[in-house]
C-alpha cells in the first residue's frame, strides 16, 4: 500500500498471524525455529524498522497461520517482548503479550550428549531457572543450560 511518494506501508493482511516488537536480530531466527522457510503461503518479513518504543524492530506477517501453544512457547524463549497478533477478516482479533513458560517440555533439546533423553527416547522437561538471560535446567541429568537448542 503506498500512502504517497516517499512512503511504503507494509499492507495489512486478511487472516492470518502479525508477530510485532521482534528484536531486529531475532526475526530469521524465528523464521527459522518455526520452520517457515517451507512455509508456502505468503510472508511478509520487515526487519530493522524504525519503533518509537522499541528502536530497530522486527515484524512478520504470516497469511493463514495460526500457531500452536508450543510455537509460541518457542517464540516467547526467544523474544519474551514480541507481541502475538491473529487476525481475522481484517480485524485484530486477539493480542496476546509473551510469558516465558516456567517449565519447558519436549520443544528444546538437552545439550548433554550422556542425558538419558538423548540416549533413549524419552521428551525432555526442564525447568527455566532464570529469564534473563533464559537458562535452563535439565529434570533428568540437572545440567543447566543458557543456549537453548529446539528440537525439530
Ligand atoms: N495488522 C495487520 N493486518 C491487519 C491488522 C493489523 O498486519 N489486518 C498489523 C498492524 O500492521 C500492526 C499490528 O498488526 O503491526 C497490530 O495492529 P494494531 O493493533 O492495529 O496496531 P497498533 O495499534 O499500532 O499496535 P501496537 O501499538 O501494539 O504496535
Ligand atoms: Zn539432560
Amino acid at each position: 500500500m503506498t500512502t504517497n511518494n516517499k512512503e511504503l506501508v507494509v499492507e495489512k493482511i486478511d487472516n492470518g498471524t502479525v508477530i510485532d516488537h521482534i528484536p531486529a536480530d531475532k526475526v530469521f531466527k524465528i523464521v527459522r525455529i518455526l520452520g517457515l522457510e517451507a512455509y508456502e503461503d505468503e510472508i511478509l518479513i520487515g526487519t530493522n524498522l524504525c519503533s518509537k518504543k522499541y528502536g530497530k524492530k522486527g515484524i512478520l506477517k504470516i497469511k493463514n497461520k495460526y500457531f500452536s501453544q508450543d510455537e509460541i512457547d518457542k517464540i516467547a524463549i526467544i523474544c519474551p517482548t514480541a507481541t502475538i497478533i491473529i487476525i481475522k477478516n481484517y480485524e485484530v482479533e486477539q493480542k496476546k503479550h509473551l510469558e516465558i513458560p516456567k517449565h519447558i517440555h519436549k520443544i528444546v533439546k538437552c545439550i548433554n550428549p550422556n542425558c538419558i533423553t538423548n540416549v533413549e527416547e524419552i521428551e525432555t522437561n526442564f525447568d527455566v531457572v532464570n529469564n534473563d538471560p533464559i537458562q535452563i535446567q535439565c529434570h533428568y541429568c540437572e545440567k543447566t543450560m543458557e543456549e537453548i537448542i529446539f528440537n525439530e
